[in-house]
């Protein structure tokens, strides 16, 4: 990459997104479908074999394999249609972790699966106030056509009323089920059939008032005539189509298909493909200035690290986002943290199931450094004299906590030591008891205790004893407003790590009723 105008190419080919949905709705088969289109599988069921037992990537975590489910988001690339593509993959089981939320900081869009026959699910509700929190757009892939779902209108409305964003419908059913008969594609103004007779019976082109222009039996069948209508309903009293809004994500293009039997994916993705943006400028040194993703300067920012992903070697990987400039290994960068100088001799790229050596990443890709505990999660390198600083990463407010104690009260300092170095890679919460400074972690998922009680055994040959303390609520208390008379049970007392204390309420009932007691002490949850 020797001018500037083959970094600007570079970069302005860079699509990174993530699939952020609930449990089950078709995450995986669609990206299996991405890849089988950008021919980085040859078949499905390569990228994770939950129930037949084959894992994508074998030497990962032995945990990961116990459970069967991806600890950590992986990140796969393919070019496809002129594009290099990134997808960041997020965790798609209930116990997902704070990885899943910070996966979401490294993207420059996000697209969100859902199960036609059951709507907007928790879990996705969860991720999708993330994602709008950073303003970046949003796409929808109203999966499981194939199968009897709710009234396409319907999912449209949900979208706007527990989500609180317009939708636009790209294309509409015709039918559903054992029905149905293919997409109106209002986007590229024809019709897709489901099951075509001949491949090139595909696609049936449609004229400007959005009537068939080839003899078609599908005129006759209700379910077309019922499409039309709603179509026309669309025209008339829906959203008008909305670029900007788009990009701003306060209206998400909405895509109808079935994962499952590969219909609608190839249209989602080429229209993804425009509307999506290359990757933008990020604003650092604490708002002060902004860095285009084509300064030649290198410079990203960690947003996970991943430990043990070989079990043989004791590393570590740090997943960095690029921002600017060229990844180049051996290159020298600067952490920005500690102004401490460090020479990236190994990298990684994730490519679907194997790890290959990098060469040439631009702004939008990720590279995976490997780590032997320089870095921390949020952390910013750079190259070049002078500093460049992202924004801080946001601090999910853990939900679920487990008081800590060794099992062999003999291993005290290895216990110490395990607890403390885990804690500083930035991915759990520690907490302690303010009078008699117990061990408290507060996570987002289970699952995030079970890699850590994992960890202490096998890099600090601790074994660490559990207790749930259960699902509480954080709130900060102003010092001067404290009485350590205030806590109990239900509002345990703790200070986080940089020693400002806290209550952990057990419920809301917990914290109304310390609100009617204590009506002047201030509480504030810290996001
Ligand atoms: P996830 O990653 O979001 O958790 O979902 P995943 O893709 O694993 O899909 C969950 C289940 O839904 C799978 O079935 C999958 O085959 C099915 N599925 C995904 N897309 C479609 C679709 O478009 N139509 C239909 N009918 N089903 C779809 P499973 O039986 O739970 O698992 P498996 O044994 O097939 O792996």
């Amino acid at each position: 990459m020797n001018t500037l105008a083959d970094l600007q190419t570079a970069v302005d080919k860079r699509r990174t997104f993530a699939i952020i949905s609930h449990p089950d709705a078709g995450k995986t088969t669609i990206t299996e479908q991405l890849l089988l289109l950008g021919g980085v599988i040859r078949s499905a069921g390569t990228v994770k074999g939950k129930k037949s037992g084959h894992y994508a990537t074998s030497d990962w975590m032995a945990i990961e394999k116990q459970r069967g489910i991806s600890v950590t988001s992986s990140v796969m690339q393919f070019d496809y249609a002129g594009k290099r593509i990134n997808i960041l993959d997020t965790p798609g089981h209930e116990d997902f972790s704070e990885d899943t939320y910070r996966t979401l900081m490294a993207v420059d869009a996000a697209v969100m699966v859902i199960d036609s026959a059951k709507g907007i699910e928790p879990q996705t509700k969860k991720l999708f106030k993330v994602v709008k929190q950073r303003g970046i757009p949003i796409f929808t892939f109203m999966n499981k056509l194939d199968r009897d779902g709710r009234e396409p209108l319907d999912l449209i409305a949900e979208l706007e009323e527990l989500l609180n964003i317009e939708g636009y419908a790209m294309n509409w059913p015709i039918g559903m089920g054992k029905g149905l008969k293919g997409l109106y594609d209002r986007a590229n103004q024809r019709v897709e059939l489901y099951r075509p007779e001949t491949e090139a019976q595909r696609f049936l082109p449609l004229d400007e008032q959005g009537q068939l222009t080839v003899a078609s039996d599908l005129v006759k069948d209700n379910v077309y005539q019922q499409a039309l209508d709603d179509v026309d309903l669309l025209n008339e009293a829906g959203n008008a189509f909305d670029p900007d809004k788009i990009k701003r994500g306060d209206q998400t293009p909405v895509f109808f298909g079935s994962a499952l039997t590969n219909f609608g994916v190839e249209t989602f993705l080429q229209s993804f493909l425009e509307m999506a943006p290359a990757p933008a400028k990020h604003v650092i040194n604490d708002g002060d200035e902004s860095l285009s993703p084509e300064d030649r300067r290198f410079s990203g920012f960690v947003f996970k690290i991943q430990a043990n992903m070989n079990p043989n070697h004791r590393d570590r990987i740090a997943f960095v986002r690029i921002c600017s400039g060229v990844f180049e290994k051996g290159m020298d960068v600067t952490l920005a943290r500690t102004q401490k100088t460090l020479r990236l001799n190994n990298a990684t790229e994730f490519m679907s199931d194997e790890r290959e050596n990098v060469e040439n990443a631009v702004a939008g890709d990720i590279v995976g450094l490997y780590d032997t505990g320089n870095f921390q999660i949020g952390d910013s390198i750079y190259q070049g004299k002078e500093k460049i600083k992202f924004a801080p990463l946001p601090q999910f407010t853990p939900e679920l906590f487990v008081r800590v104690t060794p099992k062999n009260v003999m291993k005290q300092k290895s216990f110490h030591k395990g607890m403390q170095q885990l804690v500083q890679e930035g991915a759990i919460q520690l907490y302690r008891t303010y009078t008699t400074d117990d061990y408290i972690l507060g996570a987002v998922g289970q699952l995030q205790f079970e890699v850590f009680q994992f960890r202490m055994k096998n890099e600090y040959n601790s074994e660490v004893i559990m207790t749930p303390i259960g699902s509480r609520t954080a709130r900060w208390v102003d010092p001067e407003q404290l009485d350590e008379k205030m806590s109990s049970s239900r509002n345990l007392l703790v200070k986080d790590v940089h020693g400002a204390p806290l209550f952990l309420f057990e419920n809301a009932f917990a914290e109304r009723w310390f609100h009617d007691k204590y009506p002047d002490v201030k509480l504030t949850a810290k996001l």
